[in-house]
């Protein structure tokens, strides 16, 4: 017993090691942004009674809009000089830069780049959103999740 656990233990990597040490201390720090757009749900390959069987209202040919929240969730090992797993001002801007100004007030099926060619359900949304900014946090912090309402009783989460 002794001998198999040693040599399992020598075969973990410092990495590991590390990771299954930090686990203890990781903290999950969010950041909440607003915006306001419009879409539409609709599938072009479909018929438009199909579309509006399936999409209901949200078929509606000309747009409907909707207040969204978003809410960033990132993680990491608090830094011990500054007390903060990430600076949260930063991931403001970075939420801002890379979502907050492409989004708001836009129409999510024309005006949106990282948006082009997705149905903007808002689980296909939290994805892209997921995409835009996974490698913009800096060393240490990672991102966990992204929550998206689109109303107040109606909201997706996505963990990458
Ligand atoms: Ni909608």
């Amino acid at each position: 017993m002794y001998y198999k656990l040693n040599t399992l233990w020598k075969e973990l990597s410092l990495d590991l090691i590390f990771t299954l040490f930090l686990q203890n201390i990781m903290v999950y720090v969010t950041r909440k942004v607003h915006f306001n757009g419009a879409h539409k749900l609709f599938n072009p390959n479909w018929t438009e009674e199909q579309n509006d069987e399936v999409f209901g209202k949200c078929a509606n040919k000309n747009w409907h809009g909707h207040n969204f929240d978003l809410y960033v969730t990132v993680k990491g090992v608090p830094n011990p000089d500054t007390g903060f797993v990430m600076d949260l001002k930063k991931l403001k801007v970075i939420l801002e830069d890379k979502v907050v100004s492409k989004l708001d007030h836009k129409n999510f099926n024309l005006d949106v780049d990282f948006l082009k060619d997705v149905m903007p359900s808002i689980e296909n949304i939290v994805i892209k959103i997921w995409e835009q900014i996974e490698h913009e946090l800096p060393q240490g912090a990672n991102l966990h999740c992204i929550k998206l309402y689109e109303t107040e009783n109606q909201f997706v989460e996505y963990y990458g």
